[in-house]
């Protein structure tokens, strides 16, 4: 089974968890992309928030009721893929640039749910860490943080410089700290175990469930 099937029948195990009247924060990203005509297809009276403007164009044209965050203060459940899951729930999260607002979705959520096939668990965290920062005394921040690269994509929809930092990854806790220091970082793409709930990890058929 290829990694584009591990992710959709990881999104189609996700759509399970959520109930009529729920609302659901959309996440961004290949494995999502496979969740929206999953959720869709359920037909269930809910409200969506999504974490980027192409997650809404997508979940909008299949059918699902996305409503703006202006009128949402928490989530039932959020869905979300991510790029390295560490074995003690440590994400890193932000290739596709929309770290930011999937962190605040998440954290705004009761449950939050990881959905990914099988090339996205790791023994450690490793490559970079994707950042966005203001473009406000961008030099200074690039400076201080020294080891970012800034990548050639249009800003975020908040309109945030997206960049990923190269460095030591063996303390995320450490790590994160340090970037969320820096005044000028608008996010960083580590994710605390604190703020996971659910991993669906699709291996082939079959999905592995942690639970946090
Ligand atoms: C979007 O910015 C990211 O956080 C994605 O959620 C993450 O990169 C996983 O993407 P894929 O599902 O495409 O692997």
């Amino acid at each position: 089974m290829s990694s584009e099937d591990e992710k959709r029948t990881a999104a189609v195990a996700s759509v399970g968890l959520v109930e009529n009247g729920m609302t659901v924060g959309l996440g961004t990203g290949s494995t999502v992309a496979y969740l929206l005509p999953a959720l869709a297809a359920r037909g269930l009276d809910i409200r969506c928030v999504a974490t980027s403007p192409r997650t809404a164009t997508a979940a909008g044209e299949l059918g699902l009721r996305i409503v703006d965050f202006s009128e949402v203060d928490r989530f039932d459940i959020a869905i979300d893929g991510a790029d390295q899951i560490a074995p003690d729930g440590w994400l890193i999260k932000g290739g596709g640039a929309a770290h930011t607002r999937e962190k605040v979705v998440a954290n705004a959520a009761d449950r939050f749910v990881v959905i990914a096939d099988a090339s996205k668990p790791v023994d450690a965290l490793h490559g970079s860490v994707p950042v966005e920062l203001l473009a406000y005394g961008l030099s200074a921040t690039l400076r201080e943080l020294a080891h970012v690269v800034l990548r050639d994509v249009p800003r975020s929809p908040d309109g945030g410089v997206i960049g990923d930092y190269h460095g030591d990854l063996s303390d995320p806790a450490a790590l994160a700290a340090r970037l969320s220091a820096a005044p000028g970082l608008v996010d960083h793409g580590l994710f605390p175990p604190s703020m996971v709930n659910d991993v669906l990890i699709a291996r082939g058929s079959d999905v592995e469930h942690r639970v946090l």
